[in-house]
């Protein structure tokens, strides 16, 4: 009997999965029936953008954590698509850091000449996940929107792509409950607008901290206050923004912090991160982690390592994304289509043991860029995935980390190769610091267009 396998999700890793099989089945092989379960009406994840916050009209918590005016925070040539490259896909060379629409377009792009979405259903959360061993298959329960009811099925092989930057982590500060303003988290942030002129509050010092703080700076906020825990980002802040140490509590509008400053503040955006959270997994089969490079209990960062027939792709933290999925993808594929044989249970304890003790010597984001390239590679040696100079990309994500230290305003405004094609990125027409219109159009034109 033709064994079955279960996709949780259709952003960029359900994606990958799914033209993983196939290629393979256009190669010739016999893969599997699959069918990816997608909550949204759309695909792409993150990515399809959403003005919805909290609950979506049917009841469902909104995954979407994306907001207006985002542009790509790393250089896309360090997360192209090895065999279906942004030249492919565009027709013609494109600036280095797109905005979203532009990444959402091409991502799909591939979904679309595939033809993937025969495979998804849509408007179709999964609700529960449990192992039977009697059977040795899992029982899937999902929740059919269109039809307003549940159903249940079986499958052999379950793979989990419901990405992990979406549900909050949400710590609480004295005197938040009284604050006379917003009091929002990143994942609910859509319009840095409703900032303008006003005083803003980040907490966080991470990425979310970082792009919400000069996004809304750029966007005409009076001042931007950054309070870190561990330590500041440190960047050549411009005036208007600044750092300081953890905010202790609120007294009416003013927030107090660690080194006994204060400032009074109109709104507070939490850029604090957030959770692994698989509600739909039941306890023996879900992943509990904190966001890191090696989370435990995965082999090969894929494989349930108590039931390596479940597998998760991309719950990393992520410096690579799209092309680690789409290695990720074909790996699991592999494994599902008896190309590759798992170890016993000793050998993978052991082999992620090893990759926890590296992770957790590594000194700085240098070290940190290596370590998940090594990860990469490890997988891509043992698949057919088109070849990429995954060397190349250590060093593109390096200089982009420079220049981030040299301008945190205009390290977007950089050109950079690409590890496919050798192509040259050519230099964007506006500097992102002036480029108020984030559209795909203005974007891909040759010079600013005019807007109405
Ligand atoms: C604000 C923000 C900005 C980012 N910017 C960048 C960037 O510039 N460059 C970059 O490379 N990466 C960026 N990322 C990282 C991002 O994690 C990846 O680019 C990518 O979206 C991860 O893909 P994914 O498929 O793992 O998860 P997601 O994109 O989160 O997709 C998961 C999918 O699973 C679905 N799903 C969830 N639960 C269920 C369920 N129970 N049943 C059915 N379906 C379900 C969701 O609806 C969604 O479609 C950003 C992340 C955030 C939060
Ligand atoms: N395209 C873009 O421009 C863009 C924009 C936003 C986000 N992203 C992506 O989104 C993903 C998530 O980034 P993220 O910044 O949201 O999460 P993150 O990288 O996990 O960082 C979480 C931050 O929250 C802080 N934090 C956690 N608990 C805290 C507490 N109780 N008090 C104060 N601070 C606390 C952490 O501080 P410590 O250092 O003290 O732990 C850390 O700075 C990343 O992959 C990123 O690339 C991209």
């Amino acid at each position: 009997m033709t064994s079955r396998v279960a996709i949780i999700g259709a952003g960029p890793c359900g994606l990958s999965q799914l033209h993983a099989f196939e290629q393979a089945r256009l190669k010739g092989a016999a893969i599997p029936e699959v069918v990816c379960f997608e909550k949204q009406s759309g695909w792409g994840g993150l990515w399809n953008y959403t003005w919805r916050t909290g609950l979506d009209e049917y009841g469902e918590p909104v995954h979407g954590s994306m907001y207006r005016y985002l542009w790509s925070n790393g250089p896309k040539e360090c997360l192209e698509l090895a065999d279906y490259t942004f030249d492919e896909h565009f027709g013609k060379p494109i600036p280095s850091f797109p905005p979203r629409e532009v990444l959402y377009d091409y991502i799909v792009g591939r979904a679309r000449k595939e033809n993937l979405d025969r495979y998804i259903r849509f408007s179709t959360p999964v609700c529960h996940i449990e192992y039977v061993a009697a059977s040795r298959q899992f029982k899937v329960r999902v929740r059919d929107i269109s039809a307003d009811c549940d159903r249940t099925e079986e499958f052999d092989y379950v793979i989990v792509c419901t990405g992990h930057f979406s549900v909050p982590n949400m710590p609480a500060f004295k005197g938040i409950d009284r604050f006379p303003g917003r009091v929002l988290h990143s994942h609910d942030f859509r319009e840095a607008r409703e900032f303008t002129g006003k005083d803003l509050l980040v907490v966080g010092s991470s990425y979310s901290a970082e792009d919400i703080a000069l996004q809304c700076y750029k966007y005409g906020a009076r001042s931007v206050t950054i309070s870190y825990r561990t330590a500041p980002m440190g960047f050549a802040w411009p005036d208007g923004v600044v750092e300081v140490p953890l905010l202790t509590h609120l007294e009416g509008r003013t927030a107090y912090f660690r080194d006994g400053s204060h400032k009074n503040v109109d709104g507070i955006v939490l850029c604090v991160g957030y959770q692994h959270h698989f509600p739909f997994l039941e306890d023996s089969l879900r992943l509990k982690t904190q966001n890191r490079l090696y989370p435990g209990s995965l082999y090969k960062g894929i494989f349930w390592e108590p039931n390596p027939k479940l597998m998760y792709l991309g719950m990393q933290d992520q410096f690579y994304t799209f092309s680690m999925f789409d290695v990720q993808a074909f790996y699991a594929r592999d494994v599902v289509l008896g190309r590759i044989q798992l170890p016993d249970a000793a050998a993978m304890a052991e082999d992620i043991s090893l990759w926890q003790q590296r992770e957790a010597a590594l000194q700085d984001a240098f070290e940190q860029i290596d370590f998940q390239k090594d990860y990469i590679v490890d997988l891509a040696e043992h698949v057919d995935y088109a070849p990429c100079d995954w060397d190349m990309t250590t060093q593109l994500f390096k200089a982009w980390e420079h220049d981030k230290e040299h301008g945190i305003l205009d390290y977007r405004d950089k050109s950079f190769v690409s590890p496919c094609t050798g192509t040259q990125a050519p230099i964007h027409h506006t500097p992102w610091i002036e480029a108020m219109d984030d559209s795909m159009t203005c974007f891909l034109a040759q010079q600013p267009v005019s807007t109405p």
